[in-house]
């Protein structure tokens, strides 16, 4: 099978596979095209594990969680389940609500530094500081280490899709246990320490592991979608111009637009044991890739699923998965692009982008997004 490059759009091969091999064994990997079947395995976390490292062997594992502490994204049930309870709190809508001003106080400052510019390179100025500070003054980063922050980010970012970059891990590690050690400011690292269910509590390992997993999950990714959308709306200047009048419809702007462009557009599980999808053979440790990216363009449940249309009737997506692995992260990311298409809408009455070389898409199996985007105004 020819999987397509980065640099190639994925969509009309998504397409081909939907239609001719909606689930497709090679090797020792099933790729799975379909909503319902990805779905599926999603679900099923008791079948389709997480746990990659327990494929190691148990002393490589062993010696890899004593360095960096599994995070909840490679974690199984009842790990799982433990740190998801003790970190979810944190992310609720109603816990990122008071975030909100400070949110568009970053965005309309990194927008005040390009409005009056004639071309300026939206992912460098805009779609990439937003989430690193954001996230930064969520964690409680002092002004002093953002450099260093955004350094670690935009590494464990590339690192992505190509196995953990451990030695930037480790570094991170030491940092944030001197901050679990030192901290006594009102921020998420803080509370982290404070958090406790059934009596249990979050160690000094896995609070650096999760405040690592945010940078990894989290800012490359609204990143993307914070880029995608202006591209898209770029092509379509009549939603553009009804977002600035709708505030609500910016709303399904953002849906369309994760659905459409996905900035994950696959994930991983394994087999634990031996079983079948839909009368296709999976052998236990078979590697099952789920494209999300073509879940959310499925004809069973989209009508002209290659169109983009914020209006359409069924809005509803795995862009940011499905089941007990579902994005922790997806109401701040939603409230950083409702604002960020609410500021840029207000300030910027018409733009154009200059449609990115192949070269400038993400070198990455995973990210769908590009490295820069020339923006004129
Ligand atoms: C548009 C932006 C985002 C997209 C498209 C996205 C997508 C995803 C997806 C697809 C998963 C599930 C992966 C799987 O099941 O294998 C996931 C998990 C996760 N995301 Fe996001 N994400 C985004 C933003 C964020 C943000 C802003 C944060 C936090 C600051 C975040 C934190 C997480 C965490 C902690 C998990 C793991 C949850 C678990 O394992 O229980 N994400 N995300």
């Amino acid at each position: 099978m020819n999987i397509p490059t980065y640099r190639e759009e994925p969509f009309e091969w998504y397409k081909k596979m939907r239609n001719k091999n909606p689930i497709y064994k090679e090797g020792n990997v099933i790729y799975l095209f379909k909503n319902k079947d990805i779905v599926n395995v999603l679900s099923d976390y008791k079948t389709y594990s997480s746990q990659f490292r327990d494929l190691l062997g148990l002393e490589t594992a062993q010696k890899l969680n004593k360095m960096v502490s599994p995070s909840i994204l490679i974690s199984d049930p009842p790990a799982h389940t433990d740190l998801r309870d003790l970190v979810s709190n944190a992310f609720s809508p109603n816990a990122i609500m008071p975030y909100e001003d400070k949110i568009r106080e970053i965005t309309v400052s990194l927008i005040n530094n390009i409005k009056n510019k004639r071309s300026f390179d939206l992912v460098s100025s805009l779609s990439s500081p937003l989430p690193i500070n954001v996230i930064a003054d969520i964690l409680g980063i002092p002004i002093k280490d953002k450099d260093l922050f955004k350094k670690w980010s935009d590494r464990l970012a590339t690192s992505l899709g190509r196995g953990p970059d451990i030695n930037t891990q480790m570094e991170m590690s030491r940092y944030f246990y001197r901050m679990v050690d030192n901290d006594d400011g009102n921020n998420l690292i803080k509370r982290l320490t404070e958090v406790a269910v059934d009596g249990k509590k979050l160690t000094k390992p896995e609070i650096a592991s999760f405040a690592i997993l945010l940078l990894v999950a989290g800012n490359e990714t609204t990143t993307n979608l914070l880029t995608n959308t202006l591209l898209i709306l770029s092509k379509r200047p009549e939603i553009y111009d009804r977002m600035k009048n709708d505030n609500k419809f910016i709303n399904s702007v953002v849906e369309e637009a994760l659905r459409f462009a996905s900035p994950v557009q696959s994930t991983r599980r394994y087999a634990k044991n031996s079983t079948d999808i839909n009368g296709v053979d999976v052998n236990k440790n078979n590697f099952i890739q789920l494209y999300l990216g073509s879940a959310n363009r499925d004809e069973d449940l989209y009508e002209e699923p290659e169109e983009f249309n914020p209006d359409r009737k069924n809005k509803r997506h795995i862009a940011f998965g499905n089941g007990i692995h579902f994005c922790l992260g997806a109401p701040l990311a939603r409230l950083e692009s409702r604002i960020f298409l609410e500021e840029f809408s207000g300030n910027i009455d018409k733009f154009n982008a200059i449609e990115p070389a192949p070269d400038d898409k993400i070198d990455n199996d995973i990210m769908y997004g590009y490295n820069k985007l020339i923006i004129t105004i």
